[in-house]
């Protein structure tokens, strides 16, 4: 039994889908800004900045490098694998079925637990809104147990329900999602284009000195301070592109258009990042950001005394954390979608609805683990795992371009990436740099993640994989 067997591109590619095709480039980069613009920059810049302090701005650009180079291997293997399962089946083309489960497996770190990590961001906005309109959702119910010092909290009830709506609208189908992530994209982006030109005006350069006041890696009390620290923060904010390829197989001409939409989300997402970040630390001082962990962004607003816009801004924070929790949820919904397809989830993982033409069970079968855990779990331990996740898979896939441009010279690739190895190679070594900015604690989590997801392999999956039927 060869658990390094490997999928064969031309039977790949020779599968017809059930799912519906109607993606377009511009579906697409809208999907990713989606996916991508969340509670990264709408509530993690705060924890970063206090990590780093105004040179967070370097932690955003180190974070985009490592995810452009990362993205371009993505668009390489979706312009010549264009199958839904991203990451996952890249795998199994380049290294075999083992690698392939570790991935998808690792795949519900980032997805299933990313929904998670920015429904619970989406709820502190969510909270203090409707806070400001008089309405109060008790504390015990604002927030997962043992999360809020001095509050007694036992479940964070609007995180929950959000992701029950939105498993609701996935099982749907996908043009429901994609119409409903596509409004919610451009008011996204037209409240941040407003943050920025009201606030850019109350930038103080004296708020940039010290600029790097914890230099590139320190420890200070114990915890990780410092521009790589800040980085594996808000490499967060960046998670999301890699979404866009695990909608291949409902792409119209995947080779090219997945590629761009991969890239042109990014480059949207980075701009505004950057610019973003600038006006935050240039108008307040950075230290100031620990009375604003749940909502930095309306820390700028308060000293720019536009208290009228932060109501704006926290509904934009929300319909954008809102879209984020939709595609992230719809990126797991099509992993195991394909995991259940291939024999290495239980079948039903991998029924479509007929009507629908969508993967019905598995989205509600995610759809209240994810909910739950939201409910359960704090921010920072979620947002860190998530982070480990994707980045371990960032790593193979770009590993796993230097293997299939080696092996695979033939294959015609709609999109290829410049310099190979050196730019897989460098997306490898910040991938690692990142991991090792994390918490100790984040490290051993994942480990024990790693060690289920292979018992469940070596039990179930090896056994029932279709490529085993076929041998
Ligand atoms: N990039 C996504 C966010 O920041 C996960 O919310």
């Amino acid at each position: 039994m060869d658990v390094f067997r490997k999928k064969d591109l031309a039977v790949l590619t020779a599968h017809t889908s059930p799912l519906k095709r109607s993606l377009k480039t511009m579906d697409l980069t809208l999907l990713g800004i989606g996916e991508i613009i969340g509670t990264g920059i709408f509530v993690l810049t705060g924890k970063a900045a206090l990590t780093a302090g105004p040179s967070i701005i370097i932690s955003f650009i180190v974070a985009a490098i490592c995810c452009g180079f990362a993205g371009l291997c993505y668009g390489e293997f979706a312009s010549f694998a264009p199958i839904s399962g991203s990451a996952y089946t890249y795998s199994y083309l380049a290294f075999g079925e083992i690698i392939a489960f570790v991935i998808g497996w690792d795949l519900i770190l980032e997805y299933a637990l990313g929904a998670s990590a920015v429904a619970v961001g989406w709820s502190g906005y969510f909270v203090s809104l409707l806070h400001s309109f008089g309405i109060n959702i008790p504390a015990s119910l604002a927030s997962a147990a043992g999360t809020t010092p001095g509050v007694t909290s036992y479940f964070n009830l609007p995180a929950f329900l959000l992701i029950i709506i939105l498993t609701f609208v996935i099982a749907q189908g996908i043009n429901q999602t994609k119409r409903i992530n596509d409004i919610m994209v451009f008011v996204k982006i037209g409240v941040i284009l407003l943050f920025i030109v009201s606030t850019f005006w109350a930038i103080k350069s004296y708020n940039w000195k010290p600029f790097a006041p914890y230099g590139w890696y320190s420890v200070t009390h114990g915890v990780k301070t410092g521009i790589l620290p800040g980085a594996s923060i808000v490499f967060f904010s960046f998670i999301g592109f890699d979404a866009v390829s695990s909608s291949a197989e409902e792409t119209i001409n995947p080779s090219k258009t997945l590629p761009r939409g991969i890239m042109f989300s990014l480059v949207i997402a980075t701009v505004l990042y950057v610019i973003m970040t600038l006006i935050m630390t240039g108008v307040v001082k950075y230290t100031a950001f620990k009375d604003y962990l749940n909502d930095p962004v309306i820390a700028v607003l308060r000293v720019t005394g536009q208290t009228w816009l932060s109501v704006i801004v926290s509904i934009g924070a929300i319909l954008g954390m809102t879209t984020v929790t939709l595609v992230s949820l719809y990126g797991q919904t099509r992993i195991s979608y394909s995991m259940g397809r291939d024999g290495l989830f239980p079948k039903f993982f991998g029924d479509v609805d007929k009507k629908r033409q969508v993967p019905v069970k598995g989205t509600w079968f995610f759809g209240i683990i994810t909910a739950l855990v939201a409910g359960l779990i704090n921010l920072n331990v979620l947002s860190e795992m998530v982070n480990i996740g994707t980045l371990v898979a960032f790593i193979l896939v770009s590993a796993g371009i230097i293997w299939m441009r080696k092996k695979h010279p033939e294959i015609h690739r709609g999109f290829k990436v410049p310099g190979v190895p050196y730019v897989p190679i460098v997306s490898i070594i910040f991938c690692f740099a990142l991991i090792l900015g994390l918490n100790w604690e984040t490290w051993i989590r994942f480990i024990v993640w790693f060690a289920i997801g292979m018992a469940i392999y070596l039990v179930y999956g090896k056994h029932h994989s279709k490529m085993e039927k076929h041998n």
